[in-house]
């Protein structure tokens, strides 16, 4: 066993030993390191005052991404390197590009919110040459300011990718190689193990010494991202012990396509998923790009989101529209279930002890078969769900309805599909009398809660109404539907 988690902060190569189970990065930076520059606004991972960069090997390579340090633990990053604002500027104090277009753009009054800003703009400087608007805001989504506005760091971000000078001088540019030669020799040899007053964490070599562990530890908390169970600790002060960190294994984090349908390893980031989403499902990927902000998008993952079980976790609706197979693993063997049946009460999944989540298998569309999300809350960017719902159709050539899924979150205390919507509709021609003639069968198969987030008629009425409007779209939408189609 090891028992040290070790990372670069900026240029400097850091061992721990006496580590907190749950102990923020966001904690030892400010505390342990006084790099003040990293702030602390919700500490829930929604403002982005702490975006700090993660540079981490995949497949080899070196990738920067934007994270949110408040809810990111210490035990995540061994063979990570941990890049904070101090280490964009020169020795000379000369401002980086993206700091110096901040500067010139007026992007900044109070400041406070500022670092992190510039903290998403330098990853995205670091990913993309030529962002355009759309992914300038995207990049965005995760940081808020309440004093500057928007603008003027959009701004900022236009003119550093357009007078984008040579990368030579950049800090990660110039020590690529070196990093991914410190980073190859901190790989862990073995599982890593640390107990300290506050309990235990563990950082199991490999899938099989996470089984192992997990049939040692069954009431262990495994964490991934760590963007549900960050809150725990910093909103609910839980103690967690032991802990199990699994977001390293690159077992996990394979996502593969074949004849039939992408498999979707446990740890697969949202970010990571993206891409080949994008290409084989497009209605899940636009759904995926609403799902917190780039940082929690480059920490969480689609299989955190279904093993929390939340009613309002986005991506368990699609993913059961679509048919998708859940695979669980413990040192017994694995087990693969419907999707569906894994959810079986408010806080209950059918995931019995010693097993985690493996992977998901996401079978494509058939042929013309239709396939929509719709996701409701009262932003558009960085919000959680009211209401969000499914369609999986298919129709044969007299226009009759062969196949339907509809599954609702937000609807009941788990992912739950609309049995009784679809019962009054396969066999009937797809038509506006149908589709009128089902709507009142929503109520047989969901009771809503009344929330803050919606009155239980809003969400009645609002699963009905997505049901017309999916069959207006399929039928050809009119334009005034398109015109919001970028938001649902
Ligand atoms: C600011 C913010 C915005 C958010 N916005 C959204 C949103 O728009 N939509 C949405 O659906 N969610 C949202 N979330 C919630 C969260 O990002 C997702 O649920 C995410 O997918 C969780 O994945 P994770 O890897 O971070 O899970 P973690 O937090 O690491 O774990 C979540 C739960 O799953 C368990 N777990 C994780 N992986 C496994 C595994 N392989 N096997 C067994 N158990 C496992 C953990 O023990 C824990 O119970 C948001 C969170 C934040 C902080
Ligand atoms: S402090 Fe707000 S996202 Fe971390
Ligand atoms: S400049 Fe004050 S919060 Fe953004």
């Amino acid at each position: 066993m090891n028992d040290s988690i070790r990372f670069i902060l900026n240029g400097e190569d850091v061992s721990l030993e006496n580590v907190r189970p749950t102990e923020t990065l966001l904690d030892f930076l400010r505390l342990k390191r006084r790099l003040k520059g990293t702030k602390e606004g919700c500490a829930e991972g929604d403002c982005g005052a702490c975006t700090v960069l993660i540079g981490r090997l995949i497949d080899g390579k070196l990738f920067y991404e934007s994270v949110n340090a408040c809810i990111r633990f210490i035990g995540s990053l061994h063979a990570t390197h941990v890049v904070t604002i101090e280490h964009l500027a020169a020795k000379d104090g000369t401002l980086h590009p993206v700091q110096q277009a901040m500067v010139d753009c007026h992007g900044s009054q109070c400041g406070f919110c500022t670092p992190g800003f510039i903290m998403s703009l330098y990853g995205l400087w670091l990913s993309n040459e030529k962002p355009d608007r759309a992914e300038i805001e995207k990049a965005l989504q995760g940081n808020l300011c309440r004093c500057t506005g928007y603008e003027p760091i959009v701004k900022a971000a236009e003119q550093v990718s357009l007078h984008r000078p040579s990368t030579l001088f950049d800090p990660l540019e110039k020590t690529r190689t070196e990093i991914i030669s410190r980073l190859w020799a901190m790989q862990a040899s073995d599982t890593i193990a640390i107990a300290s007053e506050e309990g235990r964490l563990i950082v199991p070599r490999s899938v099989d010494a996470l089984a192992r562990v997990l049939a040692a530890e069954p009431t262990a908390t495994v964490v991934s991202g760590s963007t549900d169970v960050g809150l725990w600790v910093t909103k609910q002060m839980r103690r967690l012990d032991p802990v199990v960190f699994i977001n390293h294994l690159a077992e996990l984090q394979r996502i593969t396509t074949g004849e039939y349908g992408i498999t979707i390893g446990a740890g697969v980031t949202y970010t990571r998923a993206l891409e080949t989403i994008a290409q084989k499902i497009p209605a899940f990927a636009r759904l995926i790009t609403r799902i917190g902000g780039e940082q929690v998008r480059n920490m969480g993952t689609i299989g955190g989101n279904i093993a929390n079980g939340s009613p309002i976790g986005d991506s368990p609706p699609p993913l059961i529209a679509l048919g998708a197979q859940l695979t669980l693993r413990s040192a017994a063997g694995a087990r693969t279930i419907p999707l569906e049946d894994y959810f079986i009460a408010y806080g209950k999944q059918d995931r019995k002890a010693g097993e985690f989540v493996e992977s998901v298998f996401v079978p494509y569309p058939v042929a013309d078969a239709k396939f929509a999300v719709y996701k409701i809350s009262k932003r558009r960017d960085e919000d959680i769900t009211a209401v969000l719902a499914a369609f999986y159709l298919v129709l044969d050539e007299s226009e009759h309805v062969t196949d339907i899924r509809i599954a609702l979150g937000g609807m009941a205390a788990t992912p739950k599909r609309a049995r009784s919507v679809e019962s009054e509709l396969i066999g009937k021609v797809w038509s506006e009398a149908t589709v009128e003639a089902a709507r009142p069968a929503f109520d047989a198969d969901f009771q809503p809660l009344t929330d803050w987030r919606a009155t239980a008629e809003y969400r009645q009425l609002t699963a009905k109404n997505l049901l017309t409007r999916f069959y207006l779209e399929t039928v050809g939408a009119p334009a005034e539907l398109k015109r919001f189609e970028e938001v649902a």
